[in-house]
């Protein structure tokens, strides 16, 4: 009985390890296309992203948070504000859920919470969290105060480490169904008397999920809001050169989100904002795999949002181009293990390059700081792998992107390419490339022949969940205060064999494409 049983229990999990993920069984046709595949690279430029194409998130959370802030992420350590310079120019957009919460003080010198109010849990949506979020539990939700000297802190934090500072306000403040202004300006007054430049503004975060605390705000108010807040701005000397982003709902796959982005852009927020935008995540943080991670089924979920996202505001906000405000590989504070490790990048390049070729201007990833998605340790602010690859991408990787098709019917082997960034010559194309097979695959293109290429390739140690990342063989950290050079290609020459479970760059420095001159 015992012997029955345990072979059963064999015999299951065989056929469970040989379907999940990327190690399904191939038919030997697939095999071939695995071990040889070709990269069509068009000469066109399809789209140009921003500059500031790969952009960061921080929760307000953190404000309140005493643990964050005082003990671990100090705004004036050396090394910090090192690790952020290597990201400039970025966006950096301070939001989420938390912003909905906070009250500005000029007179508070804590960060008094006022009493609370008990709300769902709304941390099984995508809503940021940091690490001590509860599941499946009323939170207790306070309000709590910025005092004038932390966004002292943070306005001089972005200006030493060269960021455009994106703040999102508190849309809960309200007086007669209408937004109250207030605080708002009152926060505006300060801004404009320190001389601090903001390179933006939000109202509100995922307002389409405002029902999990208990009420609403219909997407025609949320406009009339979004329009007190512009004329609120006129307070500032240099408002006609704000971002201004919205409506930041939760995704664009159901189509409750789709009526709230549509009907919100259609009554006057397409003519306020400069960026529509939504939010994206692939999966649940509480039970996302490493299978998911590694699955093209999942990667493949963010294009149909952005085609989505798209055709609706080319309808709403014609000439305005979608930007992703808030994106992480898996909601709820990411997942544990997996979001802050050299797995994660598989989601983060794959994303990077979907929404490049998809026509997206702007990503913005949550988070730099906090949660088990953060781009650096939370407690010893040691990069994690994410932070090492965008880096390199904001190296490599320039702002006109190139269409690019592969032979792999599979999409396991997937391949971006753009103009390479002003560090290499012009006519430079950059092509990133992601394997999600479990064994190596040649990678051919017509572009390829005949050329000295160099290439980046991060990789594990052998271990996908490693919180460490190397490129070319070369383990990435910190050296003291300093960034290591980045700068240390390997030179190969087509066909280029691309190990398993990796991702990377290939540089054609003397490609000549006219499309890049
Ligand atoms: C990859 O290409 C090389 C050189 O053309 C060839 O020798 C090798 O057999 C190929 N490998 C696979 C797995 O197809
Ligand atoms: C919520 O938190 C506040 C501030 O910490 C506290 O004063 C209040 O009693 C709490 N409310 C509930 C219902 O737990
Ligand atoms: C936050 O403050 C506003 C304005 O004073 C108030 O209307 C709201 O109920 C407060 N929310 C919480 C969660 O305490």
């Amino acid at each position: 009985m015992p012997s029955i049983f345990n072979c059963c229990v064999v015999v299951i999990f065989c056929w469970f390890s040989l379907n999940v993920g990327s190690t399904i069984r191939l038919s030997s046709n697939e095999r071939a296309l695995q071990d040889n595949v070709d990269i069509r690279i068009y000469p066109t430029v399809i789209y140009t992203v921003d500059r500031n194409f790969l952009s960061l998130a921080i929760s307000q959370k953190m404000l309140n948070s005493t643990r964050y802030i005082k003990k671990h992420f100090k705004f004036r350590s050396k090394k910090l504000q090192v690790i952020a310079e290597a990201l400039s120019p970025c966006y950096l957009r301070m939001g989420g859920n938390r912003a909905d919460f906070l009250i500005f003080s000029i007179n508070e010198t804590e960060t008094n919470e006022a009493q609370g109010v008990m709300y769902p849990d709304k941390s099984y949506q995508s809503m940021p969290q940091l690490n001590d979020f509860e599941y499946g539990k009323k939170r207790n939700y306070t309000n709590f105060t910025m005092t004038a000297s932390m966004w002292d802190d943070i306005n001089q934090f972005m200006t030493k480490v060269g960021w455009d500072f994106i703040f999102d306000f508190n849309v809960f403040l309200r007086r007669d169904g209408q937004w109250d202004p207030d605080n708002a300006k009152l926060l505006l007054k300060y801004t404009a008397s320190k001389g601090y430049r903001l390179a933006g503004w939000e109202l509100g975060n995922e307002p389409d999920d405002f029902h999990g605390y208990g009420f609403d705000i219909s997407p025609v108010q949320l406009a009339k809001d979004y329009t007190t807040m512009h004329n609120l701005l006129k307070i500032l000397p240099d408002y006609k050169n704000f971002q201004i982003m919205g409506p930041s709902v939760t995704q664009l796959l159901h189509v409750r989100s789709q009526i709230f982005f549509s009907d919100f852009l259609q009554n006057g927020g397409g003519s306020i904002v400069t960026a529509p935008t939504f939010h994206h995540y692939y999966v649940d943080g509480r039970i996302a795999a490493m299978g998911d991670f590694l699955s093209p089924y999942v990667l493949d979920g963010l294009a149909p949002e952005i085609i989505t996202g798209n055709k609706i505001a080319a309808q709403y906000a014609p000439g305005k181009r979608v930007w992703i405000g808030e994106t992480s590989s898996a909601w709820g504070g990411g997942a544990k293990g997996l979001s802050d490790r050299y797995v994660a990048g598989f989601m983060w390049l794959d994303k990077l390059g979907v929404a490049a070729s998809q026509g997206i201007e702007v990503v913005i990833r949550q988070a730099f700081y906090g949660a088990n998605y953060g781009l650096i340790d939370w407690q010893n602010l040691e990069p994690n792998p994410d932070y090492w690859l965008s880096v390199l991408y904001k190296k490599l990787v320039g702002s006109k992107v190139l269409q690019v098709e592969t032979s792999d019917k599979t999409r396991h082997l997937r391949a971006y390419a753009h103009c390479s960034t002003d560090k290499f010559p012009a006519g430079s194309v950059t092509v990133y490339i992601l394997n999600l097979w479990t064994t190596a695959a040649n990678v051919t293109s017509s572009m390829f022949s005949n050329q000295d290429m160099q290439m980046f390739l991060l990789h594990s140690d052998g271990d996908l969940r490693s919180q460490d990342v190397y490129l070319n063989g070369k383990l990435l950290q910190m050296d003291g205060n300093s960034l290591p050079d980045l700068m240390i290609p390997t030179a190969v020459r087509a066909p280029v064999s691309w190990p398993a479970h990796t991702f990377g760059f290939l540089v054609l420095p003397n490609a000549k494409a006219q499309a890049c001159m």
